[in-house]
């Protein structure tokens, strides 16, 4: 019998990728995503969608299910400055409620907790952020990721549960919604600018670096987590180790995609994280996991795949609610 798997926040463009992966493999996927980001079109057919809120989980939800790789989110960390209390419901209260129904109805599942790199905050120069890095987070985003971390924490020292705790660094690749004016995922974002010769936009002086890692990559690294026994109780940072910083990436998303866009500065925004590089030393040593994909080839990727989907529609402007 295939292991049975469920992905919330698979439609997701994370999850999605995640969900390609495990059918690869030959697993028996479940979905569950309120579609306020995801899309059902990046799921393939023979998945079961159950379109609904984490909130509004019940046990039956989460029962029989080997493993649950928890992805939905409220995933701006800038939306999340100005909405903290949505930011809190999503993230905060939404995982605490599914460790709940794990806790009653399905103990003996393995967890995989999708943080961030975030909650390590910013890593100034020389440094390298590893795993053993203190949390220090700048925004409610990054800490309600913490609250999930403590979390898991705190439900295997009490209750025995297994969990995977996964920290993946600014993810890009195809499925990125592009259409999501700004608030996150500001790569897609700025590619699609980029091909209407529109300016790019930059809070601050363009000198954040950030460490960007391609999105199946990103995914694999959830298949090696859920397939290796030395993973649980573990947490891991997925990033590359080079860092980039904004002005040079849209330096090369202008001249990868052709465009004649210019940098447009605009006021720093509250909560930006200045520098992030990490290491992925121990993803490599336990999980087997490395980056494989180059920045260059990943956003060559997310350039064609941004221009065939805008030929096929979604502009509309992102609504959340609750
Ligand atoms: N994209 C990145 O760079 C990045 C980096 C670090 C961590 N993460 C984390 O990875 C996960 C996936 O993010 P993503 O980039 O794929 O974003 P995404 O917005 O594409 O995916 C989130 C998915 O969850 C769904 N969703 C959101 N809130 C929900 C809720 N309350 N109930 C049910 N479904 C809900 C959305 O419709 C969407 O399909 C998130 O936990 C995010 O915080 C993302």
């Amino acid at each position: 019998m295939p292991k049975k798997v469920l992905v919330t926040g698979g439609a997701g463009f994370i999850g999605s990728h995640v969900v390609d992966k495990l059918i690869e493999k030959g697993y028996d996927v479940e979905v569950i995503d309120d579609l306020s980001t995801g899309r059902k079109e990046n799921l393939p057919n023979n998945v079961k969608l159950k379109i609904k809120q984490v909130k509004d989980m019940d046990g039956s939800d989460v029962k029989n299910f080997d493993v649950i790789i928890h992805c939905a989110a409220q995933v701006s960390t800038f939306y999340s400055v100005d909405y903290p209390e949505e930011d809190f419901k999503r993230n905060a209260l939404s995982t605490f409620h599914l460790f709940e129904l794990c806790r009653k109805y399905n103990d003996n599942t393995l967890i995989v907790y999708t943080s961030s790199r975030s909650v390590h905050g910013d890593i100034p120069e020389p440094y390298i952020a590893d795993e053993s890095f203190p949390y220090n987070p700048s925004t409610f985003y990054n800490t309600h990721k913490i609250y999930g971390e403590l979390l898991c924490k705190i439900y295997k020292e009490l209750y025995g549960m297994k969990f995977v705790i996964l920290r993946p660094s600014n993810v890009y690749g195809p499925r990125q919604p592009y259409w999501v004016g700004g608030w996150y995922n500001f790569i897609a974002y700025w590619i699609n600018l980029a091909l209407q010769n529109k300016p790019i936009p930059i809070y601050g002086k363009g000198t954040q670096i950030r460490d960007y890692t391609y999105v199946e990559d990103t995914a694999r690294a959830y298949i090696l987590a859920i397939e290796n026994s030395k993973a649980i109780g573990e947490a891991f940072l997925l990033p590359t180790g080079r860092g980039v910083s904004l002005n040079e990436l849209a330096d090369l998303i202008i001249k990868l995609s052709g465009s004649n866009s210019v940098k447009q500065y605009l006021p720093p925004r509250k909560g930006d994280i200045q520098r992030f590089v990490g290491s992925y030393k121990k993803a490599k040593e336990i999980l087997g996991w490395e980056p494989k994909v180059t920045l260059e080839e990943g956003l060559k990727k997310e350039i064609e795949w941004v221009k065939k989907d805008l030929k096929i529609n979604y502009h509309t402007e992102l609504q959340f609610h609750s």
